[in-house]
């Protein structure tokens, strides 16, 4: 049976977000599960329900919200993983899919399972069938299958679908294959097990980029007779990271007639909103060059290029920069803007927000129009991500004052508030600091203030909008001496406000997270 359907199952909210520092909080994974259904992704994997209350209730929220694609859950072959998986998926109803993975290579078996292989195919086919009692929509990962003997993958593939899985997907797990070598694996899969051929089960193929093949690899398995691919936006995921889908999508569309022509859901005019989207929610920075989705994707600065362009578009340019999503931009709003206006601007940049979320960030939109002369599309939903970012704010920000130049010490006064012991009540707090530049001196202020000292790993700047009066948007990672990695977010017409709001955003988000008690990832 010919399947001319190329499946996209996006992992950016599960292997994605497995990257370190680039966790996101229910608010933020629900904005992105939305904005993946206005891509039309096939499949959201939300997460991996058993890791933690968080992961079960963001898959959960996610299977009962989001109406258009599959919403799957990973589990280890394990009963506690699989039933966690089954119940935080269960209100998508006939859309839930569970995602069953096990180890199957030899160095895998040895060494970290200590099982032989009837065991493992055992286990596979136990959690399979226990996965196909919950949901009708299974799919089962050999983990490390490329680097699994084919023959014993051949045998796990067989056992799996006869025990019910419709999707078998192979890893790429650490990066490690090369494209002609894992078509030919996918090839020799395809022609050795027959519900491949006759469509009962499909191949999926899922790949990690240490070498920085992982779209390569994936395309060679679509033209070896994958079925699914998985991929995650702007690439994120653990170390180098998973296939781009931005890149998937756009090489199987541009170049349809080399791949066979297959189809698509994605709507591409998303994939730009999604880029960014991503991109602040999990404060990994896109870089400028990157394939698609970089600022300086399209951008032609030689002179013969641009002649060319001006000529005619497809000289220098393989798709049209519209079809991602590039170059769609609204009249911009003004201090003037009436609350109304603002809402229906945010509703028409894709966002589902209450009375109360207008309310919040229209005071903000007011704070920056009085400072700035136009309030761009792009401001607005920097608002709105501060917003969505925000977690309950343990301490906050009440008062900043900064004094710097080349011939002055950077010295910083801040005040700052949390709430007291009543409801209603709040202690506030001032102290100054010196230090090396002017964040330098806050940080240190609110270190002192908070008792919360970290250690900033990362700061990234960025203008949001145009012009000299840009919002400045900053992202720190900070390390609160446990280890972890923890995002912030900040944006103001101030850079410095900005790096304080950010580094508060840190403390606050590392508060609650020790207030719930977050475990760390279990190993499969
Ligand atoms: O890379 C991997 O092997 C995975 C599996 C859980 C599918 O992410
Ligand atoms: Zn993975």
């Amino acid at each position: 049976m010919k399947n001319n359907r190329i499946i996209i199952f996006d992992t950016t909210l599960r292997d994605g977000e497995q990257c370190p520092g680039a966790s996101m909080n229910l608010r933020e994974k629900l904005e992105v599960a939305r904005q993946l259904a206005r891509l039309k992704v096939d499949v959201i994997e939300g997460g991996f329900p058993v890791i933690s209350d968080g992961d079960f209730h963001a898959v959960q929220t996610i299977a009962k919200e989001i109406k258009g694609p599959i919403i799957a859950g990973l589990a280890r072959c394990v009963p506690k993983d699989i039933d966690a998986a089954g119940a935080a998926v269960k209100p998508a109803g006939k859309r839930g899919r569970i995602h069953v993975f096990l180890a199957t290579s030899k160095i895998h078996r040895e060494f970290k399972l200590g099982k032989a292989r009837d065991e493992i195919i055992r286990l596979a086919v136990e959690g399979v069938a226990r996965a196909k009692s919950l949901v009708e929509d299974v799919e089962f990962s050999p983990e490390d299958g490329s680097r699994t003997e084919p023959d014993f993958l051949i045998e796990v593939c067989k056992a799996v679908v006869a025990a019910g899985a419709t999707t078998v997907n192979i890893p790429d797990t650490v990066g490690w294959a090369v494209p002609e070598q894992y078509g030919a694996l996918i090839a020799q899969l395809h022609a050795s097990v027959r519900e491949f051929q006759t469509g009962k089960a499909i191949i999926s193929v899922h790949c990690h980029n240490d070498l920085g093949l992982a779209v390569a690899n994936s395309l060679a398995a679509v033209r070896a007779g994958a079925r699914q691919v998985e991929c995650t936006v702007n690439g994120i995921g653990e170390r180098a990271g998973n296939a781009a889908l931005e890149e998937i999508v756009m090489a199987l569309k541009t170049r349809a007639e080399f791949f066979g022509g297959y189809q698509l859901g994605v709507n591409t005019r998303e994939i730009v909103k999604s880029s960014r989207l991503v991109s602040r929610m999990s404060g990994l920075v896109v870089q400028r060059s990157k394939a698609i989705v970089g600022e300086n994707a399209f951008a032609h600065s030689s002179g013969i290029h641009q002649d060319g362009i001006l000529k005619k578009r497809e000289t220098y340019e393989i798709m049209d920069p519209q079809e991602v999503g590039w170059g769609v931009t609204e009249l911009p709003l003004t201090k003037h803007s009436g609350r109304a206006a603002v809402a229906v601007r945010l509703r028409h940049l894709g966002f589902k927000m209450t009375d109360a979320d207008v309310a919040a960030i229209f005071a903000r939109f007011k704070e920056i129009g009085d400072k700035k002369k136009f309030v761009y599309d792009d401001d607005l939903v920097s608002l709105v991500e501060g917003h969505i970012t925000e977690v309950p704010e343990t301490w906050s920000l009440d008062y900043l004052s900064v004094t710097s130049g080349s011939q002055t010490v950077p010295t910083a006064t801040v005040r700052m508030k949390k709430p007291g012991a009543k409801a209603g009540e709040s202690e506030v707090l001032q102290d100054a600091s010196i230090g090396d530049g002017p964040v330098d001196a806050v940080l240190k202020a609110m270190d002192r203030l908070t008792r919360t000292p970290g250690k900033l790993m990362d700061y990234s700047l960025r203008a949001v909008s145009q012009g000299k009066d840009a919002l400045g948007e900053v992202t720190v990672k900070v390390d609160f001496n446990d280890g972890n990695l923890v995002v912030g977010k900040g944006a103001s017409t101030d850079i410095i406000e900005a790096s304080a709001r950010a580094y508060l955003n840190a403390i606050n988000r590392h508060l609650t997270a020790q207030q719930e008690g977050r475990r760390a990832l279990p190993q499969p």
